[in-house]
């Protein structure tokens, strides 16, 4: 089949609504979001049909202003990519069901996207030159936190992920924990700035085994026990959050220079929403630097949920036809190694 001009990618996994559209030539000509994370805020979590509600609200007018950014029409859109997983079952249903529906109206193929493959795949979009198969990639979101040999498009091995927590997710439960605000990734890397690092260790679980496996669990654990420890001592919030900071990214640091020396790659990749933390940036820069490797992580804005990450994975593979669109589930449970 030939390749689509442009594909449009829709994201509805979680609590972002994200449509974008990209030309096979030109790259990303439009890229629309909008987060629901003020939504949330209230509960401390999303809630998954408070989440699936918004996005059957937000949907349709954030596609009509993707294509008029993107200045087209919908018929000239020849391809649809949708995340089809894994995510929260409701959510996931609304951008399928989008999806498959602008693919039979205007006869286009229509395909589900794996979110982590997305994910993955981002730091390709403005680096696809300087990037080549095989590399390591390290996935770390609010829901996942894995390490892969990539080989290329489709061609995912699962090297060691997390045993309980996502890293994301221990972000948001220390912070929450501190009292931050949701979400609390950003707010407790921000504060971890001000800390000081000798103040507080916590354990760097897991680290010293032979296996890339994760487990961030007993950190947040450990964080509690200390919070308790010294009454809630609002002066030492900022050390706190600075200690577990240096733990999460000394382990996911360690393991994905483990994960290099074993393989004898030498490209990382790392993508999802923690890989926005500039702390883990640096130190990964810096550690790569010393053994020759290069890191590359995608732009601030791709690395959280978006639309641009689906269209863009659509894209691969519509031009290598890894593709089938018979298949109409959706998968809120989903390893990336089971993509058809
Ligand atoms: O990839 P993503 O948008 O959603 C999932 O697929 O899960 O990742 C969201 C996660 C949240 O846990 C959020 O707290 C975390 O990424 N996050 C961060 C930062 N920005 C977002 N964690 C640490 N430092 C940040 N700067
Ligand atoms: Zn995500």
């Amino acid at each position: 089949m030939q390749i689509p001009t442009y594909i449009i990618g829709i994201e509805s996994s979680c609590d972002e609504t994200g449509i974008a559209i990209y030309h096979k030539n030109l790259g990303l000509v439009s890229d629309v979001l909008y987060s629901q994370s003020h939504l949330h805020a209230v509960y401390g979590g999303v809630v998954p049909e408070l989440a699936a509600r918004d996005h059957a609200h937000r949907i349709l007018p954030l596609i009509q202003q993707a294509l008029s950014k993107a200045n087209i029409s919908l018929q000239d859109l020849g391809g649809i990519a949708y995340c089809a997983g894994p995510g929260l079952g409701g959510a996931l249903l609304v951008g399928a069901s989008v999806g498959r529906t602008l693919g039979w109206l205007l006869k286009r193929p229509a395909i589900g996207i794996h979110h982590l493959e997305a994910h993955l795949l981002s730091p390709l979009l403005e680096n696809s030159g300087d990037i080549k198969f095989p590399f390591i990639a390290l996935l770390v979101s609010g829901g996942h936190t894995l390490l892969a040999s990539v080989t290329g498009v489709g061609q995912y091995a699962i090297l060691g992920e997390t045993l309980d927590d996502a890293a994301g997710e221990a972000f948001d439960k220390t912070a929450k924990l501190l009292g931050l605000s949701y979400p609390g990734g950003p707010a407790l890397a921000k504060l971890a700035l001000a800390g000081d690092p000798s103040c507080f260790k916590f354990p760097r679980p897991l680290c010293g085994r032979p296996n890339l496996d994760f487990s961030f669990s007993g950190l947040k654990t450990a964080v509690s026990r200390c919070w308790e420890s010294i009454g809630h001592d609002q002066g030492q919030k900022a050390n706190i959050a600075r200690a577990f900071e240096d733990a999460v990214i000394d382990v996911l640091a360690k393991k994905s220079l483990q994960a290099l020396k074993e393989s004898g790659l030498q490209q990382l990749v790392i993508a999802g929403g923690v890989s926005a933390n500039q702390r883990l940036r640096a130190t990964l820069t810096e550690q790569l630097e010393s053994i020759g490797a290069s890191l590359y992580c995608p732009p601030l804005r791709l690395c959280t949920d978006n639309g641009a990450m689906i269209a863009y994975a659509g894209f691969l593979r519509m031009q290598k036809g890894l593709y089938n669109t018979q298949n109409m589930d959706i998968k809120p449970r989903w390893s990336i190694e089971d993509i058809p």
